[in-house]
């Protein structure tokens, strides 16, 4: 191979290279490369570890009423019952609807009429209707009651908790004792 071949394919060589680098900047003009903002294909985390520490369980139970009953407005609780009478009766010796009769409810056996088919986890309470065992019902009743065919969503104000069984309270030949300051005290959440 003379010397001139050889010389002839360095050449060739390097034009090729050079060919090759230059193309390569004009592709990287054209066509810039960008870091991505954030992945293409997003990775879902769930954040539950995060919002468990963080945050309090939503409140499920319901707030506090007992010391609102002495100054409620009871004119207020009776227009709230209109909530509640496609459903139930207030009058005395009523009979029941869709649901039993609420006359006289304050401190009465859960479940104690004998002439309506309650819900077995209704029957199951055996306690009593306190003020603060309608206050947790009233609230949620079916989250305070898994069970209950109560379908009523609830009230959601203390207020008008507060309101209507002022109201109810009323409906009694002997209406019961209002809380005691020590009542009051010692109340919870329910
Ligand atoms: C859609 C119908 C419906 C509405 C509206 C309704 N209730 Fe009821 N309620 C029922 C049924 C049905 C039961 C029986 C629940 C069971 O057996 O689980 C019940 C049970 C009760 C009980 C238990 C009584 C007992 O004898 O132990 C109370 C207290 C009560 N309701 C209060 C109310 C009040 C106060 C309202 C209005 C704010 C209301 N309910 C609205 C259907 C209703």
């Amino acid at each position: 191979m003379s010397d001139l071949t050889i010389n002839k394919i360095s050449a060739g060589v390097l034009c090729g290279a050079l060919l090759i680098m230059g193309g390569i900047k004009t592709a990287d003009i054209l066509l810039p490369h960008q870091d991505l903002a954030e992945n293409a294909y997003p990775i879902e985390v769930p954040e539950v570890a995060a919002s468990a520490s963080s945050a309090p369980a939503a409140p499920q139970k319901a707030e506090p009423i007992l010391a609102m009953l002495a100054s409620a407005d009871i004119a207020k609780g009776e227009k709230l019952a209109k909530k509640c009478t496609a459903c139930h009766g207030f009058d005395a010796g009523g009979a029941a609807k869709v649901g039993p009769n609420l006359y006289d409810l304050i401190n009465a056996p859960q479940g104690r009429d004998g002439g309506y088919s309650y819900s077995a986890a209704l029957a199951g309470l055996g306690g009593e209707w306190s003020y603060g065992q309608l206050n947790g019902f009233l609230h949620k009743p079916k989250a305070w009651l898994s069970g209950t065919k109560m379908n009523f969503a609830g009230l959601k104000k203390p207020q008008d908790r507060a309101n209507l069984i002022a109201w109810m309270r009323t409906l009694s030949a002997s209406p019961a004792a209002l809380p005691t300051a020590e009542e009051i005290a010692a109340e919870e959440n329910s």
